[in-house]
């Protein structure tokens, strides 16, 4: 172990003022916009609409797959580092269409706290709904931002309501809008008594802020209006008797969300909401394993796969594998082991992502994310340590739902295939199923859109066309029990049998009334949808 004496008092120090967060939403609410002011405010960027690329690339689906084929722009902001005050933020961002849920969900294993954006006319869509529910499985605490303030939205009341019915959350005003549409002017900062001004001059100026000694101060009728302020008192006299008060716990338990109004393009309420994180949001939290948990506070450095990204760079076939720091204090240069081989593994080029640029990390703490640049060792759901053996727990492999057949344009191909699907399975991106009968490979996603990006990037980054063909198969499961049981069901059923890229057997078929079967005739065998990617 190396020693680490010399950075003992500020490891709790680092630690306390780190923030890891994503931000959930539902497309269009204005996650691209918000993360664009975050990195303003937390001057990553000189200007706003450099990050816009992004969110307008994702518009269309033929977009979509350029912006794939892009790589340059959807990888450097997977993760985005920034200090804003005295904190750092780590900035995780997740996939935002639907297709590419297993993907999310992974992400949320490295973050400890999630920013739900809506869209105030809206309310909660479809993708936030599903993207609260993984949230929810993690008990991560909730932030929400209420978007587009500026334009016609449902009335406030109704919009809290909505999300505690829907998602079955308690919600507490942390500021009140005042007027809407063309006639919002602002919110009152229920936290800490002041109000807040947007300035629809400038969309990246940030917001006028005036104290006020409580809803008889005086200069509060200096600056509103006098029938928008007699609805603000009457509601915030409303949303006091309905409404839960904040209380830290009951949110950092995830059973509260705090929520502040605003408009993201305006550059409105944007800092309410980072103070918000930087004040109430948790610091790096404990991380489990199979034999303990992990504080962050430990000295020995840790850390876990949660993403591996191929081909950033379609000349050099380089991998990034992003690893979420569980404790201590990394150092570039260390030599930490890969606990899934056993090998050492020295990080010499570790990468921060700040905003576009990638940037050497010279160091990093518990709870920040870097990127490693390697060959394909690193897979998600890799530990890394100092040297002990931990096996980090809650990265899950989903079971695809979609099931398809593929081959290569050009037969003589096949090994290329081969090496191209491999490269996405171990990236996450895809399920390859090799049958232990036959040629040729099964591929199975968690949505339809996944075969035409994975065709596309096969195409592009491997310069070999491919055709995806319907399977006679529509379901996988993982066979797991005693050794010898499953040697022999895989003896017997060889016509449905398969390997994984771990070598793992996977039963494929097409009805549900077989894996009864199975479960009925073979009770010392599992069957099952999901397995651990570690
Ligand atoms: P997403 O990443 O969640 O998909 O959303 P994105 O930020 O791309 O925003 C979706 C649309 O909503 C964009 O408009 C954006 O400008 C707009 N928007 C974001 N925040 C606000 C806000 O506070 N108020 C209003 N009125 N609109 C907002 P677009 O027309 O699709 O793109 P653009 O032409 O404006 O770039």
């Amino acid at each position: 172990m190396l020693d680490h004496s010399h950075n003992r008092p500020t490891l709790p120090t680092e630690i306390a003022r780190r923030r890891t967060f994503a931000i959930i939403s539902h497309p269009d609410a204005g996650k691209t916009t918000l993360t664009e002011k975050f990195l303003l405010f937390g001057g990553a960027i000189q200007m706003a609409g450099q990050v816009r690329a992004k969110g307008e690339a994702r518009r269309t689906r033929s977009d979509f797959m350029q912006m794939e084929k892009d790589r340059g722009i959807s990888v450097s902001a997977s993760a985005m580092s920034f200090d804003y005050g005295q904190f750092r933020f780590n900035l995780v961002d997740t996939p935002g269409h639907s297709d590419f849920s297993e993907d999310t969900y992974r992400t949320l294993t490295a973050v400890d706290a999630a920013i739900m954006v809506i869209d105030g006319a809206k309310g909660v869509e479809s993708q936030t709904r599903k993207l609260f529910e993984v949230c929810r499985l993690r008990d991560l605490p909730i932030l929400t931002f209420c978007n587009k303030m500026d334009r016609e939205a449902r009335d406030t009341f109704e919009i809290i309501d909505e999300i505690q019915e829907n998602l079955a959350i308690d919600v507490t005003p942390a500021s009140w809008p005042i007027g809407m549409g063309r006639d919002f002017i602002g919110c009152y900062d229920i936290l800490r008594d002041r109000l807040e001004l947007m300035d629809r001059a400038d969309r990246n100026r940030v917001a006028e802020s005036i104290k006020i000694e409580g809803l008889s101060d005086p200069r509060l009728a200096e600056h509103v209006p006098a029938g928008l302020l007699e609805k603000l008192r009457e509601e915030l006299e409303m949303a006091r008797e309905l409404l839960p008060a904040f209380d830290r716990q009951a949110f950092l338990d995830g059973t509260l969300t705090p929520i502040w109004f605003g408009s993201a393009i305006n550059s409105f309420g944007v800092k309410e909401l980072m103070d918000g994180i930087g004040d109430y949001g948790p610091p790096p939290q404990i991380q489990r394993s199979e034999s303990r948990e992990i504080a962050p506070e430990e000295v020995p450095v840790t850390g876990f796969v949660f993403k591996v990204q191929a081909n950033m760079d379609p000349k050099h076939r380089d991998r990034v594998a992003f690893v979420r720091l569980a404790s201590g204090h990394f150092e570039r240069g260390m030599k930490l082991l890969h606990v899934r081989s056993k090998k050492p593994m020295a990080v010499s080029n570790p990468v921060l992502f700040l905003a576009a640029d990638r940037e050497l990390a010279e160091e990093a703490w518990a709870g920040d994310i870097i990127g490693i640049p390697n060959h394909g060792q690193l897979r998600i759901g890799d530990a890394l340590t100092e040297g002990e053996a931990l096996r980090f727990t809650g990265i899950p492999s989903f079971a695809p739902e979609l099931l398809q057949n593929v081959r290569a344009g050009d037969p003589m191909k096949a090994k290329h295939l081969e090496k191209a699907l491999m490269q996405f399975a171990e990236e996450g991106a895809a399920k390859v199923f090799k049958p232990v009968i036959g040629s040729g490979f099964i591929v199975g996603v968690v949505g339809a859109l996944q075969f035409e990006v994975l065709a596309s990037r096969i195409e592009l980054e491997y310069g070999l066309p491919v055709r995806f063909e319907s399977s006679q198969f529509t379901s996988a499961r993982w066979i797991s029990g005693p050794k010898l049981d499953v040697e022999k069901f895989v003896n017997v059923n060889k016509g449905h049998i398969a390997t994984d890229h771990d070598g793992d057997m996977v039963y494929l078929t097409r009805l549900q009334w077989d894996i009864d079967r199975v479960e009925r005739d073979h009770p010392s065998l599992k069957l099952t949808a999901t397995k651990e990617m570690m």
